[in-house]
Parts: structure tokens; sequence; C-alpha cells
């Protein structure tokens, strides 16, 4: 999908810059939709065309009733339907309708507001609503109203959206506000902000006060007044968390005031301490079963080293190695900041464990991993682990008996929910049966893709492939 930067660019003339103000607006323009009252629709002018300017965005407020609830993105207009846009445009003003236009049978109030960028007027955002639908007009909506005309202003002036608007979610108006006079101090507090306070344990009249002096700790309003930009802050105070986000309100140079989107987020913060907990006790156990594993190993290789039967020292190696790649899937899933794990980081460390235990000096065989699978859970990831040592021990041991060199791939990718695992050696290749008379290590690999429902194949191909296919519950990356 486009974003609306692309959109943007696709059916106007702006540049990459300027649709990119336009996209940041739109990112924090619901604090004006909700002051207002009003839905909010954004403009801009069509590419080789004054006449005809086109909807690119659009938002509905939470505050008020939608005059449109159909989608209006795509709509284009002309210039002597909705007049007051492009005289915005042109003149770089604030334009009202001077009368409630009927639409449907409802009236309309209207205000255009040019968008400023670099001193270059970019769009138009109209902010409608209906007088008759809207709420009954008392002292909050008077504050609201009056705050909208500041942001208003400061679009057309190139002062909103902010320099460093963050990215992500904004606080709402219904969150809380509360609305600053020029030298910080509270004259309205919407009454969820109140609320908001009052868990917070500030038991006093907050208006007419200053936030500083409540003696809650460092709020974000003397930066946010004193930079003229957007500034974030949060209060803790035990359970408690408040976010407050400060809107300095500025007229030509010279601050006027400021919002606070005030936001409880003491259950959001609480959720994530608790998952964060549980990451870190899931991580801990993938290290104890690594550990733990990792002690059986060496058990079994002291005991292979009091047997007098080679056959038996062999058998128990082996499975030192094979315990030793289940151990590796634990060690990377305990490094995880979650329990699945980039199988393609897994493939990679046992590459090097295999032709450490296996390669002669001597020999040279050049190992390669190449591809992703995405991030697997340890059920999938752990038989995999085993049956790619499998597969890269055999290349080791059987491809190159004569000579001193020879390369392997890994292949790793996903053919839509299946993961793929290719094994390819440039060696003698895989004599025709072994797959049906196959020793341990060839019908633990089919035994665990089969417990999987994957499919397996071995063939003589220049070399040998083996291929490893098994469904996976994740989507695939990207
Ligand atoms: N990449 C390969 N190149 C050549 N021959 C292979 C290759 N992979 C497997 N083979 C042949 O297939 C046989 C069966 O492999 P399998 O892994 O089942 O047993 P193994 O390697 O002999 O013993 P184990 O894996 O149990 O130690 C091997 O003995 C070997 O002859
Ligand atoms: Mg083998």
């Amino acid at each position: 999908m486009a974003t609306l930067a692309d959109r943007i660019r696709a059916v106007s003339d702006l540049t990459s810059e300027q649709a990119e103000h336009l996209r940041t607006l739109c990112s924090s323009w619901q604090v004006l939709a909700d002051l207002s009252f009003s839905d909010l629709l954004l403009y801009v002018r069509k590419n080789g065309d004054g006449e005809r300017f086109e909807i690119c965005a659009q938002l509905r407020p939470f505050t008020s009733q939608t005059l449109y609830p159909q989608d209006m993105v795509g709509t284009v207009v002309t210039q002597p339907e909705q007049p007051i846009v492009e005289r915005a445009f042109r003149e770089g003003r604030i334009w009202a309708q001077d009368d409630p236009v009927l639409v449907d049978g409802v009236p309309i109030r209207m205000d255009a507001v040019p968008v400023r960028h670099d001193g270059e007027i970019i769009g138009v955002v109209t902010k409608e609503g209906s007088p008759a639908t809207s709420r009954r007009p008392g002292r909050l909506e008077q504050v609201y109203l009056q705050a909208a005309e500041y942001v208003s202003e400061m679009i057309c002036r190139g002062r909103f959206p902010y320099p460093d608007t963050p990215v992500g979610d904004w606080p709402k108006v219904g969150d809380g506000l509360c609305v600053l006079d020029a030298s910080g101090r509270i004259y309205w507090a919407s009454p969820n902000a109140v609320s908001a306070f009052r868990r917070f344990g500030v038991k006093q009249n907050i208006l007419g006060r200053y936030l500083d002096d409540l003696r809650i700790g460092r709020t974000p309003v003397r930066e946010a007044l004193d930079t003229r930009d957007l500034t974030d802050g949060e209060l803790s105070s035990g359970e408690s968390h408040i976010l407050l986000r400060c809107l300095p309100l500025v007229d030509d140079a010279t601050v006027v005031g400021a919002l606070i989107l005030v936001r409880d987020v003491s259950e959001l913060r609480q959720k994530e301490r608790e998952i964060s907990v549980k990451d870190a006790t899931i991580r801990e156990i993938h290290h104890r079963v690594k550990n733990n594993l990792q002690t059986i190993a060496s058990l079994l290789r002291l005991q292979a080293r009091r047997l007098h039967s080679e056959e038996g020292r062999g058998a128990l190696n082996e499975s030192v190695l094979r315990i030793g790649t289940i151990a590796l899937v634990h060690e990377t899933l305990s490094e995880q900041p979650s329990d699945v794990a980039e199988f393609a980081d897994v493939a990679r460390r046992i590459g090097v464990m295999v032709s450490e235990g296996l390669v002669s000096p001597e020999r040279t065989i050049s190992l390669k991993v190449t591809g992703k699978t995405g991030r697997l859970e340890a059920d999938l990831a752990t038989p995999l682990a085993v049956t790619l040592t499998e597969l890269l021990q055999n290349s080791i041991e059987h491809a190159f008996p004569d000579q001193a060199s020879g390369s392997v791939a890994i292949e790793l990718g996903r053919e839509g929910r299946d993961v793929v695992v290719t094994v390819r050696d440039d060696g003698v290749g895989i004599p025709e049966g072994s797959l049906e008379a196959a020793s341990l290590g060839l019908q633990i690999v089919r035994t665990l893709i089969g417990e999987l429902g994957g499919s397996f194949t071995i063939t003589a191909d220049g070399g040998t492939v083996a291929v490893v296919r098994v469904p996976s519950k994740e989507r695939p990356p990207g």
C-alpha cells in the first residue's frame, strides 16, 4: 500500500520534503479535529492544474459526530465548488465561510487553513463541522475552539506540525487536556485531566497553578515554552504514570500559551513491565536448558573416552554433537527478546560447530549460509537444527573422500508458509539407494521432518542436494 507521502506526490507537483511535511501534519492533526469538533480534509493542488484540488487525507473528530461517514480521499474539487479552498491556497490566509452552507439539508460551517512550509503554501486543510450537531456551547467548547484557532494559525504560519514531532500514537484530547497561559500557568483543565492528576495524588485544585510547583516531578512545560517545540515528559509515582505532551502555542514569534495532553499510562506501563519480566524468564529458562544439555554432552564425552571400542566411541561422540546442536538452539533463544529465533543465526553457529569438530586442518571446506527463514519458534527451530547438523555432517564426511577441498552451501528461504532449507555440496554425490538403506543420520532426518508434516528429498546432482521443507505457523517475513 502506498504511504500518504507517496500518494501526495503522485497527485501533485510537491517535492518529497513538502509531501513529508503534510504527512507529519496528518500524524498530528487529531488534536485539531478534536479541539474544533470538526472533520478535517487535506487538499493538495492537482499536478499541472491550478484549478483543481484533490483530497489526500481525511480525519474524523472524537469529540463530535462526523459529517463524512463516507471516504472522501481521492475526491477532486474545482475552484467554483470550493472557492475558499482555492482562495486560502492563493492568498495564504485562513478563510472562513461567511454563512453555513447546506449539505444534504445539514448546515455546515467551514474554515480553510493554508498549510505553509518554508514560506510556501503547499496544501489546505478544511475544518468542517455542523453547528446543529455539535455540542451545547459551554466553557469547554469555548476553550477548545479558541485553542483550535491557535493551532490553525500555527499551521498557516508553518509552525505546526512541530519540528520534533515524534512518530507513533498521540495522546488524545479526550484523555485529558490542560490549557496554559503564556507564563505556563494552568488556566483550564478538562475533567479527565483533573481525574488523571487526582489518581496521581494531586489533591489540590490545579487551576491557576504552575505544574512545576505541584511537587510531582519535572514536567516538560518549561522546556516546551523555552524551545517552542513539542516536548514529552512522563511523571511516575509508585505504580502511577502519566504522560504529558506539551504543545506550545506560538504566535508570530512569541509563546502565547500551551496545551498539555495528559494520558494516564499506568496500565500500559504495568503491561510492559509484565511482558519484559516474562521475556526475561523465558530467556533464563532457555539458558538453563542449554546449560543442562551441555552438562549431558560432557558426561557423554567423558564416557566415550573410557570406551575401548572404536564403534562405541564414535556413536557417543555423534550423540555429543547432536545434543550440542540442540543446546545451540536454546542458546540462541536465550539471547532473543522473545521465544523465536531467526534460523539463519542458528544455521551459522551450527556450521561453525560442525566444521570445527569434523574438518581436519589439512582440508579446506568452504561453508556458506545464504537467505533467511524469518523468526521461528523453538518447536520448529530445534528439529530443523538437528536435521541441518546431520546433513552438514554427511557432506563433510562423505562428499569429499579423496579431495582436499570442496564447498557446502546452506540456503534458507520461505515459500509461502513453508520453511525451505537446502544443503548443497559439490562432492561425489550420494550413491543411489542410500536413503532407503540409510543408517542413523538420515533416519533421524526423515523421522523429524515427518513429525513436522514436512518433506525431505536428497538427490545426486553435480554433488548432493538435500531439500527440507516444513510448514510453519508464522507468517513469512515482510
Ligand atoms: N552429501 C553426501 N555425499 C555423498 N554421500 C552421502 C552424502 N550424504 C549421505 N551420503 C551417503 O548416504 C549414507 C547414509 O547417510 P547417513 O547420514 O544416514 O549415515 P552415515 O552418515 O553413514 O552415518 P551417521 O550419520 O549415522 O553417522 C552415507 O553413509 C553416505 O554413503
Ligand atoms: Mg550421517
